[in-house]
């Protein structure tokens, strides 16, 4: 067999003149009768072989039978390509070799979809012939990417003393947050296992066991519906540290990050990662994930509505609602009374809110005014008010949502983004990065009458605030933080409950009775009594980090052999159907009749 000397990626014009030998597969290749040239490619790029009847008439014919993606291996002369035939689009471009061997090491039947036209060929075909869609230079970049952070990252934990330890796979079933995966049991009848939805009870053992600093990269699975930055099986950088407080974890993982963000997209962040309360954020931007790469800030103007009998604004007021605002730089201009009152009302509906008013603001004989929409329901003062509040401009455009105030931010701060991108206020390849605190412990959730964890039980509340559990439980702030970055949530995490009665004491408030607490985290709550440290961690979410340093939408772009939206890998056929003689040792009926899709087993 020909042994590969070089890559398809390393030749230059300075290795003109040496024997090489290289491998790989046949990317193209042009028959021109006398001459046969083939773009020869691997993961490291593609080199231009040229197999020439007057050197090796054989090689020469066997060069003709080749097809594309078949695995050859040649021999030949380094040698400039001809003027005016270089290709500048490649790296090896003003080169090629002149082959003297030639082996055929593999024939491959002819591809489901053309390597360079990938991008137009659906994504099913792509993920059930992912082998293929692989090989495609933006894939094999994608995985190269994924292995330089972890490699990065693993580096920068170990050099800081911290143990990768793995957690198990097989893990208790504590339902709280998403949807577990089960795997039954074959030993123990009956019982079943769950895929972890996090290791955060086993680091937090691990801070009992006397580890002090942990990490692993690790996989995560929870049963919900997949989206475009979301898998039901992805990937943790996950993080716990014994004797720190929240300024600790973040600062020493900001570090990380930034470590990362050099290597491999060349980014400088600036430390310390500015840091924003929870309620700054929903004030201004109306989530907690802000995209601060543009400013168009909301503003509360509900105070103003007592100036207006508009019935949008009052009827809101009159509920306990509020009025939200944005103004948009020159939005005047760029959106037309249509636009507005179809595409961007059908987009804030869609949301959730029943509509949006709007004026344009106008100067009029030296003055700044506002004009048509709702402007004529707005006195002179409360018109100049708003003008003063947004600084607004002549040609600005103020959009209005007026409910109750969890609908308008949730209409309200997609609004703000989706016509930020419109008119194009940002850079796209720039990043933000900002960690959100001071997160309410609890929320109250009205469908099932009881309060919810905002992060997870185990989150420790800020010390000042502790009394408000006993009085005004949703006015706690916890110790928890999330790091964002172009209003994407990378990664979150908090300063753990150590001490047990605090525990038990936010189970309760979380209607987690002291014997479901007992059936669910018993294990957890023992640990606790014996020795637990002060302790607090994070987790990145590895998929979404290299969604933004790829600058792709898509996880599936991130992931070796991603699921689909339902959840199946189409070049396996996972999930599938099992035999019957596995599902008696299991001690599992399937009740056929009640298989609406998915294979009828
Ligand atoms: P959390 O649930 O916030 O925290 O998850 C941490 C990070 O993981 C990423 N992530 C996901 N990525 C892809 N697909 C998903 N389905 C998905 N779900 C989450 C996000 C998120 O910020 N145990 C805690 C962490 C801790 O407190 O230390 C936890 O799992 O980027």
């Amino acid at each position: 067999m020909i042994k590969r000397t070089c890559t398809c990626g390393q030749l230059r014009l300075a290795d003109c003149g040496k024997q090489v030998a290289l491998a790989g597969w046949v990317h193209s290749y042009r028959d021109h009768g006398n001459l046969v040239f083939v773009d020869l490619r691997d993961r490291e790029g593609i080199t231009q072989v040229v197999f020439n009847p007057e050197k090796d008439p054989q090689i020469h014919r066997l060069a003709r039978s080749l097809r594309c993606e078949w695995v050859i291996a040649v021999e030949g002369l380094v040698r400039p390509r001809g003027q005016g035939l270089e290709n500048p689009k490649l790296p090896t471009g003003q080169i090629e070799v002149i082959a003297t061997r030639l082996q055929i090491l593999n024939t491959a039947k002819t591809p489901p979809f053309d390597i360079d036209a990938a991008d137009k060929t659906n994504e099913e075909t792509r993920l059930t012939y992912r082998y293929i869609d692989l090989r495609r230079p933006c894939m094999q970049h994608a995985l190269r990417v994924r292995h330089r952070v972890m490699m990065i990252v693993r580096q920068f934990f170990d050099s800081l003393g911290f143990w990768e330890i793995e957690t198990p796979m097989l893990a208790k079933s504590t339902p709280e947050g998403a949807r577990d995966f089960l795997v039954p049991s074959r030993l123990v009848r009956n019982c079943f296992y769950a895929l972890p939805q996090s290791p955060q009870l086993f680091k937090q053992i691990l801070m009992v066991a006397g580890v002090e600093r942990y990490f692993q990269i690790v996989r995560c699975f929870r049963d919900e519906d997949p989206r475009a930055d979301r898998q039901a099986e992805f990937t943790q950088i996950d993080v716990e540290m014994s004797f720190v407080d929240s300024l600790d974890v973040m600062t020493i993982n900001e570090t990380m990050i930034a470590k990362v963000w050099k290597e491999i997209a060349g980014v400088e962040i600036a430390l310390p990662i500015p840091r924003m309360s929870y309620q700054q954020a929903v004030s201004e931007y109306g989530t907690d994930r802000p995209d601060l790469r543009f400013d168009m800030r909301l503003t509360d103007v509900t105070d103003l509505g007592h100036q207006t009998d508009y019935k949008v604004f009052s009827g809101a007021i009159q509920t306990g609602g509020i009025v939200k605002a944005m103004c948009v730089p020159g939005g005047s201009q760029r959106y037309s009374r249509s636009d507005i009152e179809v595409t961007l009302t059908r987009f804030v509906q869609d949301l959730g809110a029943k509509g949006l008013s709007w004026c344009k603001v106008r100067q009029e004989d030296g003055q700044l005014g506002l004009a048509l929409g709702a402007a004529k329901f707005f006195p002179d003062t409360m018109q100049r008010e708003l003008i003063e509040r947004f600084q607004a401009k002549d040609g600005d455009l103020l959009l209005f949502v007026a409910g109750p105030q969890q609908i308008v931010n949730k209409a309200i701060a997609p609004l703000r983004c989706k016509i930020a991108r419109e008119l194009g206020l940002y850079d796209p390849s720039q990043f933000k990065f900002v960690w959100i605190t001071d997160f309410p412990l609890l929320e109250w959730d009205p469908q099932e009458k009881r309060y919810q964890s905002v992060h997870h039980p185990f989150t420790a509340p800020l010390p000042e605030d502790m009394d408000l559990l006993d009085t005004d439980p949703t006015r706690a702030r916890s110790q928890a933080y999330d790091l964002v970055v172009n209003g994407c949530e990378i990664g979150g995490g908090s300063i753990r409950i150590h001490d047990i009665n605090i525990q038990r004491k936010i189970f309760r408030l979380l209607s987690i009775t002291d014997q479901q607490a007992e059936d669910r985290f018993g294990f957890f709550l023992r640990a606790l009594e014996y020795g637990a440290p002060p302790h607090g961690g994070i987790a990145f979410g590895l998929d979404r980090m290299i969604m933004l340093l790829l600058g792709t939408e898509n996880i599936r772009d991130v992931i070796a052999f991603p699921k689909t939206q339902k959840g199946q890998c189409l070049l396996t056929g996972a999930p599938s159907e099992v035999d019957q003689r596995q599902l008696d040792e299991l001690n599992l009926r399937v009740q056929r009749h009640l298989q609406q899709d998915g294979p009828v087993v």
